[in-house]
């Protein structure tokens, strides 16, 4: 991590190594770190997408501090490969959140709650919209990019099945049975990324998020979904050198050496 290009100082850096210790996973200084990215707007590093009071409540997404885009996406099923078997959903869920940035659609700061007292809906800076330079934009077209508000596991796991190791059949068995458990009665699923699975979820595994919009899903509505986020943790810190960005780390939520992303839900 090069702390050096962070303004929070040597004390902080000093800090904020130790702490990467126990987690290594950071914002500050990190690629959303926006502060760093396009120049200091503000010292809050959060702001840019989280909002403590106030926040967008159009789709589940935590404490959302923008407008959730409303552009026309063309979508992986759009391609129709004939091995899909999933049922795709609308472009929704934290996917959403992530494309307010990453379709190029928004200015990256414009925001619900700007830092400071009231409610400043506006821009923070003048950031403007991303333009896929340094990092590619995936823009509106996600035919070409892995499927996203997609059913796990082409369908089969729902909201009434028991807490664990699903033991139901998969439409897609070339997956690996994802695990639940139930948080205020509602259903969570991930699927264990250890090589020998500990049943706990954490930000190291893969995450699934819980749809309950997908278009004639079998029993209970609420279904386990593939997002963005199953794949990447927004919050691990990915470094950025100002030129050239590093995708050694990539926010992703494991390293993928030899794989071990895909393969942690894929059984090829
Ligand atoms: C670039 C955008 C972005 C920034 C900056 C960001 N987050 Fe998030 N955060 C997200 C998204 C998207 C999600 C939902 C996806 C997920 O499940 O991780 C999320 C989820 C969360 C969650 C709930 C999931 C979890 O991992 O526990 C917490 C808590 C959270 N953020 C806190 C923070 C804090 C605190 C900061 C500042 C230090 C921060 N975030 C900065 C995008 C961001
Ligand atoms: C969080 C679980 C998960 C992870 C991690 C994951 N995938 Fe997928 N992948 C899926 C799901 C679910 C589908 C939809 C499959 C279906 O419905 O047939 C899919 C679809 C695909 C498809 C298209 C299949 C088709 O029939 O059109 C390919 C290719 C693919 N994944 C490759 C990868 C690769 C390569 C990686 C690692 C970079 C990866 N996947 C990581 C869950 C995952
Ligand atoms: C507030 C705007 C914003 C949001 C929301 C956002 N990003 Fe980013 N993301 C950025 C910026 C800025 C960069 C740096 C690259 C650039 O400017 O071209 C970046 C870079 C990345 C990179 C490349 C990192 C690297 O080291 O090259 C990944 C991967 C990524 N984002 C994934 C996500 C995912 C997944 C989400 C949702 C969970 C998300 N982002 C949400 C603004 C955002
Ligand atoms: C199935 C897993 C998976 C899903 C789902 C996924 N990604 Fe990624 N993403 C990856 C991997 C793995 C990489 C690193 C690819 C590489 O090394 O070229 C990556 C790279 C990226 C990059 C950097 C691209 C570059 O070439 O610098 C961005 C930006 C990004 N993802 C954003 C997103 C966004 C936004 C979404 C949701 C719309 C998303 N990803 C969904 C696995 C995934």
């Amino acid at each position: 991590m090069n702390w050096t290009r962070t303004t929070k100082g040597v004390a902080g850096a000093a800090v904020l190594m130790l702490l990467s210790s126990v987690a290594n996973a950071q914002v500050a200084g990190s690629a959303h770190d926006l502060s760093v990215v396009v120049g200091s707007q503000t010292n809050e590093v959060c702001v840019y997408c989280h909002t403590p009071h106030g926040a967008d409540v159009t789709a589940v997404v935590p404490l959302w501090n923008k407008t959730l885009p409303s552009s026309t996406y063309q979508r992986y099923s759009d391609l129709q490969t004939s091995t899909l078997d999933g049922i795709e959903a609308a472009v929704g869920s934290v996917s959403l959140a992530c494309l307010s940035c990453h379709d190029g659609s928004q200015a990256m700061d414009s925001v619900i709650n700007a830092p400071g007292r009231g409610m400043n809906s506006g821009n923070i800076g003048t950031v403007g919209a991303m333009t896929g330079t340094p990092v590619p934009m995936l823009g509106t077209d996600l035919r070409d990019d892995h499927p996203i508000s997609i059913q796990y596991a082409g369908g089969g796991p729902t909201a009434a099945n028991a807490d664990g190791v699903y033991g139901g059949t998969l439409g897609d068995p070339d997956f690996t049975p994802p695990t639940k458990a139930t948080i205020n009665t509602n259903p969570a699923w991930w699927v264990d990324s250890e090589a020998t699975p500990d049943g706990i979820r954490q930000r190291t595994d893969m995450i699934l998020y819980t749809r309950a919009d997908a278009p004639a899903g079998p029993g209970d509505a609420r279904e386990p979904f593939v997002e963005c986020g199953s794949c990447h943790d927004p919050h691990n810190s990915s470094t950025f050198n100002g030129t050239a960005p590093n995708l050694s780390v990539g926010f992703l939520r494991i390293p993928n050496t030899n794989s071990d992303i895909c393969t942690a839900c894929h059984l090829k």
